[in-house]
Formats: structure tokens, C-alpha cells, sequence
């Protein structure tokens, strides 16, 4: 249990999960989560904005009678997703009094994902406000930060904005405001990588739509709060912007050593040329850290040998994997060994098919690398440097 002040009459009473390892069953969490839940206490009602995942409510609980909270009149719900929305019905359940303040696209999110009843909740529209005496609530629809319905608050005159999923970072640890600034952007450049990315469009409306707000402090529903929003909202506009960097990323598999050999030569011809290279080893690197050098890397060249008459299997999950976050990558390639012959340049292409990238002739060679594989791969890392001057990188 442990109670943060924000300002006076502003607490973070949300819970530290520092052992939850994987998120929605997928993202790795190196360093835990937290899910911030933020009481407002106006000088008539009092507010709650979020809860946390249902498996922490009782930190909640705790949090409120360690602040002597007797009743809380609004629940802001931001996102329906459970890490945020989850206690709802044991908060209604502990406070009958409260109703559910969200948008109507939440509103139909929680009745079918928590079944909470249709008079339980106030309906609020883009920009509306709400009052707590000497405090106000406003809310801003900001879609796809992390679901459709997501929307952050705006408590006036604290020139706090709540931001929910947007702006957040899996990390837990013992305070709430930023201290390692270095260590929390790269904490949030992995978030922003396994989860935003797709939505670089959405992100750049919905940061501009913030802007037009003085805001002192952004308080996320996961991690650190920022006093100095300047970073985190600099930090996004560098992520969506189309900018990348001179580093080819390779994420390879081999079960030979032939498709390795292939990446090793090509990694050193490209550190000759001048380009830095992430090699990844699909068998044991993390999906975050492969997510978040495609935030920007100017190149991917996905490596693979040939399993029965395709790729294999972790390099479809990693073409899989990089097609959904579609990140903003100009040029990719598909480099690999096979045995007798199959499918695998084509299965890799049609599952990268939302990257809008140029993309390279597969190479694929037939068993161990021979000196004409090597002179093919030298041609490669040519091309790869002729495309990354193109693009201002050398
Ligand atoms: Fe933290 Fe999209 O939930």
C-alpha cells in the first residue's frame, strides 16, 4: 500500500504490480506495472479516475481508508480496458453513491465486458465538464491511445491532465514522480513500441489536440508522473515522426548455422559501410526490445531458414509480430537458407504486407553460404547503404 501525493487534495492511490512478467499475455514487463488511479477531492464531490486491475483492488481499498475517503461521488473511466476498468464494480459495490462518469463508447465497452448496469452511469461528451465545487473535470476524446473509446482528463485548475494509457510506461518502483529521466523515456519508448506504434497517426491529432492545453503535469495510468511534460510529449513527437536512423535490424533465427552465417557476414559488410546493425536473435531476445528498434530503424531484414516448405516458425511470428505494430521502417528485406526448395520468401512478404516499406529481393541460398552467397549479401549491404545515403542517413 502506498499513497502518492500529487498536489493538495490530488493523491495516486493506484498499486504497484512488480512481479507481473507479461502483459495481455504477450508483453514482456522487465521492470513490472503500475496501475494508477487518481483521487481528486474537490471542495463537493470527490473523484476517481481509473481503478486498477481487479487482482489489485484491495491496494486500492487500502489506499482510500488510509486517506479516510468515505465516499466518492464520479468514477472517471478513461479506457475499458481491465487494467484500468476491472475494479469498477467493486468500487460501485463499495461506494452505491458513485456513478460511472465515461464516454458512450466506454460506456458500451464496460456494460459488455463488466456488465455494470445502464443507471450507474453519466454520459459525457468531447470537451464536457463536470464540477467538484472548487475543482473541475474535463474530459478530451483522445481515440486510439490505447482503444478506441480512450479518452484523458483535464483537472483545470490544477493544469493536470490525465492521460491513461497515452504518455505511459510499464515500470514500478517506488515513486511516482519521474526521477531517471533517461531510464523512464526508454521505459516509455517500450511501451510506446509494443502498444501505440499502429496508432502514429492518431497519436499526432491527439497531441495536438492536447497542446492547445496548459499543462504543469501528465499522470499516466501506468508509471511515472511527469512534472515536466516537455519530455515525454518531445519524446512521442521523435517517435511518430518519420524520422529514423541509420540502423539496420536484423531479427533471425538459424538451425544450422547457415542462415547465421548469412547475418553475421551481412552485419560486418554493414558496420563497414557505416550503418549500425541490431542483430536479434529470435530464440532468446524479448519482444519489447525487438519492438522498440523498429520504432526507428531505417531497415529490417528478417532472416530465416527454410522449416518443411516454409519460414520457421519465429520468424512468422517476428513477420507477424512487426506487421501488426507496423512501424514506420522505409526498406525491408528477407535474407535465408534452404534445404530443397519451398515458400518461405513468399510467406514473409505476404505477412508484412502493412509495412509501407521499399523492399529488397529475398536472398535465399541454397545450404551453406559458398562464395557467391557472400558476394550476393556484399551486393545487399550496397544496396542497403545506397538507400540509407537516399534517405540523409550517411
Ligand atoms: Fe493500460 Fe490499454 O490498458
Amino acid at each position: 500500500m502506498s499513497v502518492h501525493k500529487i498536489k493538495d487534495g490530488v493523491f495516486e492511490v493506484g498499486a504497484a504490480h512488480f512481479d507481473r512478467r507479461l502483459f495481455d499475455e504477450l508483453i514482456p514487463l522487465p521492470d513490472g506495472t503500475t496501475y494508477n488511479a487518481y483521487l481528486v477531492i474537490g471542495s463537493e464531490k470527490t473523484a476517481l479516475i481509473d481503478t486498477v486491475d481487479p487482482e489489485k483492488r484491495e491496494v486500492l481499498f487500502e489506499n482510500l481508508e488510509s486517506l479516510g475517503i468515505e465516499r466518492i461521488d464520479y468514477v472517471i473511466s478513461q479506457h475499458a480496458e481491465q487494467d484500468h476498468s476491472g475494479s469498477i464494480p467493486f468500487v460501485l459495490e463499495r461506494f452505491p453513491m458513485a456513478k460511472v462518469v465515461t464516454n458512450k463508447k466506454c460506456k458500451g465497452f464496460l456494460k459488455d465486458l463488466l456488465h455494470i448496469e445502464d443507471d450507474k452511469f453519466i454520459e459525457v461528451d468531447d470537451g464536457d465538464t463536470i464540477s467538484l465545487g472548487n475543482r473541475t473535470l474535463q474530459f478530451i476524446f483522445t481515440p486510439w491511445v490505447h482503444w478506441p473509446e480512450t479518452m484523458s482528463t483535464y483537472l483545470v485548475e490544477d493544469k493536470i491532465m490525465f492521460t491513461c494509457d497515452f504518455f505511459g510506461s510499464h515500470y514500478a518502483g517506488a515513486s511516482i514522480f519521474v526521477k531517471d529521466e533517461a531510464k523512464v523515456i526508454e521505459d516509455a519508448k517500450r511501451y510506446y513500441a509494443e502498444i501505440m506504434m499502429p496508432f502514429r497517426n492518431q497519436i499526432k491529432r491527439n497531441i495536438e489536440k492536447l497542446s492547445s492545453y496548459e499543462i504543469d503535469i501528465i499522470a499516466p495510468s501506468h508509471g511515472s508522473v511527469y512534472k515536466n511534460p516537455e519530455i515525454i510529449i518531445n519524446a512521442y513527437r521523435d517517435w511518430i515522426s518519420e524520422r529514423v536512423e541509420n540502423i539496420v535490424l536484423i531479427p533471425y533465427v538459424s538451425m544450422h548455422g547457415s542462415t547465421e552465417r548469412m547475418v553475421y557476414y551481412l552485419v560486418d559488410r554493414l558496420v563497414e559501410r557505416g550503418i549500425d546493425v541490431k542483430p536479434c536473435n529470435l530464440t532468446v531476445t524479448d519482444t519489447g526490445k525487438l519492438a522498440m528498434a523498429l520504432v526507428d530503424a531505417a531497415t529490417v531484414i528478417l532472416a530465416s531458414p527454410q522449416v518443411l516448405a516454409g519460414a520457421h516458425p519465429k520468424a512468422v511470428y517476428a513477420a507477424f509480430l512487426m506487421n501488426a505494430l507496423r512501424p514506420k521502417t522505409k526498406n525491408i528485406g528477407i535474407i535465408g537458407s534452404y534445404g530443397w526448395g519451398g515458400r518461405m520468401a513468399e510467406q514473409l512478404s505476404g505477412l508484412l504486407t502493412n509495412i509501407k516499406a521499399h523492399v529488397f529481393e529475398p536472398l535465399l541460398i541454397k545450404g551453406h553460404p559458398d562464395e557467391d552467397a557472400y558476394r550476393k549479401l556484399t551486393e545487399l549491404a550496397d544496396k542497403i547503404k545506397e538507400r540509407h545515403a537516399e534517405l540523409g542517413l550517411l
